[in-house]
């Protein structure tokens, strides 16, 4: 799947976003290992806490069938600048993405953004710091 392929599949993602109280729509579109593609949207809640991004949304449902390592996302906002992922997040995607995994990070106006994993979260918190990595 081409990076066009996993953009449409984040806009298409976003449009199903439910975030009625912060107003701003995410779309998540992640390719795996086996280069199956697995998407997510916000999902908000009137207990504010408890809503998801939708990068949390896409590692879950790349969880639910079975896989567990992130090649490439794609997230997408509208907003002025590409929307890095949060920092929960960014914690979230190191679990199953490589160091050197490309986060790329989009406006629906068209502007892009890639990083790393490596370049997102540095000095990353992961299973080897509990010797089981
Ligand atoms: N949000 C995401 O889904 N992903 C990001 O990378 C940044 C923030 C969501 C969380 C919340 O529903 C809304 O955007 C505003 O913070």
């Amino acid at each position: 799947m081409s990076l066009e392929e996993l953009e449409r599949v984040a806009r298409q993602a976003r449009d199903n976003a439910h975030a009625p109280y912060s107003g701003f729509r995410v779309g998540a579109a992640l390719r795996s290992a086996s280069g199956r593609v697995h998407a997510g949207c916000n999902v908000e809640n009137a207990a504010y806490p408890e809503g998801c991004c939708a990068e949390a949304v896409a590692i879950a449902a790349m969880v639910v069938a079975g896989e567990r390592e992130i090649a490439e996302l794609f997230v997408i906002a509208d907003s002025p600048e590409p929307v890095p992922p949060c920092g929960g997040c960014r914690q979230k995607l190191a679990e199953f993405a490589a160091a050197d995994a490309r986060i790329h990070m989009a406006t629906t106006g068209g502007r892009r953004a890639v990083m790393s994993m490596r370049e997102l979260l540095p000095g990353a918190f992961g299973a080897a710091h509990m010797g089981r990595g």
